[in-house]
């Protein structure tokens, strides 16, 4: 589902007030929840599968691209230094620095569980992780790469050009560079977070605390928005349903416009995907421009923007512990 301009930003706010009144007027929970009260909710959030299928040989070899800088033009950049697996599938850079040397537009989002998105890039433009890591092989903002040197390249290398036909039986083709890599992304997926293993049934997997704050994101509406498996990344919102964040962060960018970048469509201004927020204790700064520094900034950004509530300090921070039980694990490795 993909929201839409300031009609659909008035029906959000109203869908949020509802369930904000709601909310209000419920009893607070006396005990801590239990998981069997989630029991019912379970389809807001699904575990991460603990496996995926995905075509060894294939996302080997992306792994082997996705590390190389040689795919990027005069040797200078490879993927993996934006996104890194020790620091959540990102850079933790407010910013990183593009092979041009100028910063990019947008802060790098984590790679992991990307397989499980139905829309890709902060905005939500991309459809496919092929033709999103096209997109990012050419971009001048990415690997500044041509195909037909990088083919050239690549094939002047013996072990690729082994490895390619070993599995396409064929010359290198830029499908298959895309193919491959995308194949690597679709493996990293991070299952058996401390949560996960509570929402398969474990109720000693989170503290009464991580379980508390889960009643309150959903409690607050957070899961409105941040649902499904990767609890977040599949619908569009604009950002500042309630009050101007990019005016008031200070200086708006074009970046700031979100899907009207791409579309030009004066409703898109301001659009952005949801994110995942999985892993996310790892993958500061926040938000599109990488403006927060803190997880709990995030959160109160999002109270006073999203939902037009300023969450009490204490609320805060229970909300925090929360999100830091969804890290998980990478390759069987706690990340
Ligand atoms: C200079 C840093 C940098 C390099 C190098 C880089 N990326 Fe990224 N990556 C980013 C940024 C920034 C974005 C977000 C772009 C946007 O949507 O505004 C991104 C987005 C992505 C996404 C979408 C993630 C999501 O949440 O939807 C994928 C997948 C991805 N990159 C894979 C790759 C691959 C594959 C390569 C190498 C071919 C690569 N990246 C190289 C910075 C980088
Ligand atoms: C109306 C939809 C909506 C609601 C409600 C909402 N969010 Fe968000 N959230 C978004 C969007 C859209 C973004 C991306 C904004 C951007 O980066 O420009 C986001 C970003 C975030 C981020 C940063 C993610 C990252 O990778 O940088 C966190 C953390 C977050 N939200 C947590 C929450 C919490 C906690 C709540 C409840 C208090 C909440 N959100 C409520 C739509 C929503």
């Amino acid at each position: 589902m993909a929201f839409h301009g300031s009609k659909f930003r008035l029906l959000c706010r109203l869908l949020i007030l509802m369930l904000l009144s709601a909310s209000c007027c419920a009893k607070a929970a006396e005990t801590a929840p239990q998981f069997k009260d989630f029991q019912s909710e379970t389809s807001l959030v699904v575990p991460i599968p603990q496996t995926i299928e995905t075509d060894q040989a294939k996302a080997r070899l992306g792994k082997l691209l996705f590390e190389d800088k040689s795919i990027s033009k005069g040797g200078k950049k490879a993927c993996v230094e934006c996104h890194l697996s020790d620091k959540g599938g990102t850079d933790n850079e407010r910013l990183s620095m593009a092979i041009s040397d100028q910063p990019r537009s947008t802060n790098t989002p984590t790679i992991f569980n990307v397989g499980l998105l139905p829309m890709l890039g902060w905005a939500g433009a991309g459809t496919n992780l092929e033709d999103v890591t096209e997109a990012i092989i050419k971009s001048k903002h990415g690997l500044a790469s041509e195909w037909p040197e990088l083919i050239e390249k690549l094939n002047a290398y013996p072990s690729y050009k082994t490895q390619f036909n070993a599995i396409y039986q064929m010359p290198i083709k830029p499908a298959q560079v895309k193919e491959v890599i995308a194949e690597y992304l679709r493996s990293l997926i991070t299952p058996n977070s401390r949560f996960d293993q509570f929402l398969r049934g474990n109720d000693q997997a989170i503290s009464l605390d991580e379980r508390r704050g889960f009643e309150l994101f959903k409690s607050y509406g957070c899961s409105s928005c941040h649902q499904g498996v990767n609890l977040g990344g599949n619908m569009r919102s604009p950002f500042g349903l309630f009050g101007n964040y990019m005016q008031d962060k200070g200086k708006e960018t074009k970046a700031d416009l979100g899907l009207f970048n791409k579309t030009k469509r004066p409703d898109d201004q301001y659009i952005f995907r949801v994110p995942g927020l999985r892993d996310i204790a790892l993958t500061a700064p926040y938000f599109h421009d990488g403006s927060v520094a803190t997880l709990k900034e995030a959160i109160d950004v999002m109270g006073r923007y999203m939902l037009g509530r300023e969450i009490p300090e204490k609320e805060t921070a229970l909300i925090e512990k929360f999100l830091r039980s969804l890290t998980g694990e990478l390759n069987g490795e706690p990340l």
